[in-house]
């Protein structure tokens, strides 16, 4: 689908997308692209990451790929100053990296929950403390005027509750506790603004087939009546209107991108 945005909007500006290799990470990636910035894609998968770059490129997008995973932080480090050199600036930062799996709570492992904690908690916290340096107003490659913005990506899960993913919830719940903070304490002192965008089921994304495979997709779609799934389109273009000019009073908010669907209910 097109655009309906200008195609400079985010022109000039470096973004970083953590998970930006596949799925709703990619797609953001594509789109920042084609409206004018240059794209940095961090991932854990070498393959991932090539193949997302090349798509990218012959796009005509200025792109790279670092190889890292969230749940290190001198790997965060790393390819936070890598996407600096490389580019000489940074503006934007897109958490997308994710991890998830169904398991009822009694069968979860204390590790299994930490595991999804280390790399969407934590993991977006740690990409964060990285890049602050070069995001605050008069950082390197900035002005004393304008910070940069930070994008984490969350879910709606947590608003209510979801079954067999205890982990996730709790995961995406700190995700928007940490959106929430450092819009305060970084739009504040820096001039950063930190928002986060809950998406809902996103067809034809890795999220989707590991969690929602067919036979619960068929199922829910007879007992809900709103159901109908995104597209990660749908969410690109949320994250363009958060990150470019357009939402410059934006700041603190995650915006829910589900059609409506998690106050959905059966009509009787
Ligand atoms: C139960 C599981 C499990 C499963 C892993 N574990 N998979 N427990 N059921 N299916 C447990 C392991 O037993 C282990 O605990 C602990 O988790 C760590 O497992 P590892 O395999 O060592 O972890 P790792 O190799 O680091 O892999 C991380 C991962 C993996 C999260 C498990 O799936 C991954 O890397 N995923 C990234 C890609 C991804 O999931 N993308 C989808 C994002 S979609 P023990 O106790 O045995 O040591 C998304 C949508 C959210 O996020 C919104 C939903 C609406």
């Amino acid at each position: 689908m097109e655009s309906p945005f200008k195609a400079d909007i985010v022109k000039g500006k470096v973004a970083l997308i953590t998970g930006g290799g596949s799925g709703i990470g990619f797609e953001i990636s594509k789109q920042f692209g084609k409206h004018g910035a240059s794209i940095a894609i961090m991932g854990r998968r070498k393959s991932v990451l090539d193949s997302a770059v090349s798509t990218l490129q012959s796009l005509g997008i200025k792109a790279v790929g670092f190889e890292g995973d969230v749940r290190k932080q001198e790997e965060a480090k790393r390819v936070v100053e890598s996407t600096f050199k490389h580019f000489g600036r940074l503006d934007i930062l897109v958490n997308a990296a994710a991890g998830n799996f169904l398991v009822s709570a009694e069968d979860l492992s204390p590790n299994g929950f930490r595991t999804v904690m280390d790399i969407d908690s934590v993991g977006t916290f740690t990409m964060c403390h990285e890049a602050l340096k070069y995001l605050k107003k008069g950082g390197p490659g900035r002005s004393s005027s304008g910070g940069g913005s930070i994008l984490n990506i969350s879910a709606t899960l947590h608003y209510t509750s979801a079954w067999y993913q205890i982990h996730v919830s709790a995961a995406k719940a700190a995700v928007d506790g940490i959106t929430r903070n450092l819009a305060l304490e970084w739009g504040t002192d820096y001039d950063i603004r930190v928002n986060g965008i809950a998406p809902g089921p996103i067809g034809d994304t890795p999220g989707m087939s590991k969690l929602a495979p067919d036979e619960i997709n068929n199922k829910a779609r007879e007992y809900m009546p709103l159901y109908k799934l995104g597209e990660k389109w749908d969410i690109a273009m949320a994250a363009l209107y958060l990150v470019s000019d357009a939402g410059k009073y934006v700041n603190g908010t995650t915006l829910i991108v589900d059609g409506g669907l998690w106050l959905s209910r059966p009509r009787h």
